[in-house]
């Protein structure tokens, strides 16, 4: 590794200093409503535990312990469930902005509460592989100012699209562009200098993806690129969510939270499922849930206390906290809120969103005639 950031100490020897880390976990995960209108969605269950205690043992894992989360919406939940931190091995504090400031605003609202010279910054949504260490690494040795972590795409436009050179140098930094003209995109994890997050104009609304990249660009400054193809996925969406979670379950997706993979399926502590239900394709049925005789639960996330009932079809879905599926129902790429009730053999497909509490009585919705 090159001194480039390197600190020196009295006697005028290099030493590296430590790297804290922030987690931005400020959103309203509005894409994940109505789930995410009962918690925070880094708080949402995934193989057993709140998607962000992944991130945060993949954090502690590349040996980084000072951890910072910058909340907004629902703050108090983070800190209810994680405290001081110490359960997971970090020093967790909480830095809380009252109106969302935005990512760039987010950043530079922890700047007084950051002490090391190099700062990692972590979408709180991502679900990756990467070892972090590897990226300081490249940071380090580039010299850059800020480094970010890029991954390729099939389709890049949901993302921030980012050109790079020949030696890695970021060209560009484009978000959610309709014309992307590369599939390499920001994975979420960047490499800050502390001082350049000093630079972030305070108090206001900033995007960092939106203006404080390309401001930097802009003034010819270095940001480095840090490619790889480990596992990596943004979680905000239920198609993703639902994917991630599979994932997590089949061992696709490394977690140091989790023990093991866990094979086709997840059955949590007190869960009560039938001998002749079938959960495949990665399916969680979470603590308390009940699935009835001859279910076919197929990369299904059943989050605590939901019942599915006989005969039932879930796929591709999440049924949400205490919810109901009736007997014979068929719920397919669906997201079902939470104490909601789906009644007896409706059909609900393809985007299909139950808000929390809402009650569909049986045969209330269907896609074909024969009741
Ligand atoms: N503290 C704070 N304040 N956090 C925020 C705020 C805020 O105002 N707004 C968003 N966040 C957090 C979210 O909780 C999330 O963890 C992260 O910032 C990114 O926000 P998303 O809303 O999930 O952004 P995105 O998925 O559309 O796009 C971002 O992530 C992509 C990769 O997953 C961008 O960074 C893209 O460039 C990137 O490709
Ligand atoms: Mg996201």
């Amino acid at each position: 590794m090159s001194a480039a950031h390197d600190t020196v100490d009295k006697e005028g020897n290099a030493v590296s200093s430590p790297v804290q880390a922030l987690v931005l976990v400020g959103g309203k995960g509005t894409r994940l409503r109505p789930l995410t209108l009962s918690a925070p969605k880094p708080m949402l269950p995934t193989a057993g535990t709140p998607f962000l205690t992944h991130l945060l043992s993949r954090i502690r894992e590349a040996g980084i312990t000072d951890v910072v989360l910058g909340t907004s919406y629902q703050a108090h939940v983070f800190a209810d469930h994680y405290g001081d931190g110490s359960a997971l091995g970090l020093n967790l504090s909480y830095i809380t902005e009252d109106v969302p400031l935005g990512t760039g605003g987010g950043i530079r609202n922890v700047y007084d509460a950051l002490t090391a010279d190099t700062i990692l910054v972590f979408n709180g949504d991502v679900l990756g592989g990467t070892d972090i260490r590897d990226v300081l690494e490249t940071h380090q040795s580039s010299g850059a100012e800020v480094t970010l972590h890029l991954v390729r795409v099939g389709d890049p436009r949901a993302f921030g699209c980012v050109p790079t050179d020949a030696n890695g140098r970021v060209t560009a930094f484009l978000e959610k562009t309709q014309d992307p003209p590369t599939n390499q995109i920001n994975a979420g994890t960047y490499v800050f200098q502390r001082s350049v997050i000093g630079e972030i104009p305070a108090g206001r609304p900033v995007s960092v993806e939106r203006e404080v990249f390309p401001s930097i660009l802009a003034q010819g400054r270095h940001i480095q690129a840090h490619v790889d193809d480990a596992y990596w996925r943004d979680m905000g969406t239920p198609e993703d969510f639902v994917r991630g979670s599979a994932d997590l379950v089949r061992g696709i997706a490394p977690s140091a939270a989790l023990a093991k993979p866990c094979g086709e399926s997840l059955v949590l502590d007190g869960a009560d499922v039938a001998r002749d239900a079938v959960l495949i394709g990665g399916t969680v049925v979470g603590r308390g849930a009940r699935i009835g005789s001859g279910a076919r639960l197929d990369g299904a996330v059943v989050f605590d206390g939901a019942s599915v009932e006989a005969g039932a079809v879930v796929e591709r879905s999440i049924v949400g906290f205490d919810a109901v599926v009736g007997s014979h129902a068929l719920v397919r790429d669906t997201v079902i809120g939470d104490r909601a009730v789906v009644g007896a053999r409706c059909e609900l497909l393809r985007g299909a969103r139950v808000w929390p509490g809402v009650e569909i009585p049986d045969n209330g919705i269907r896609f074909s005639t024969d009741v």
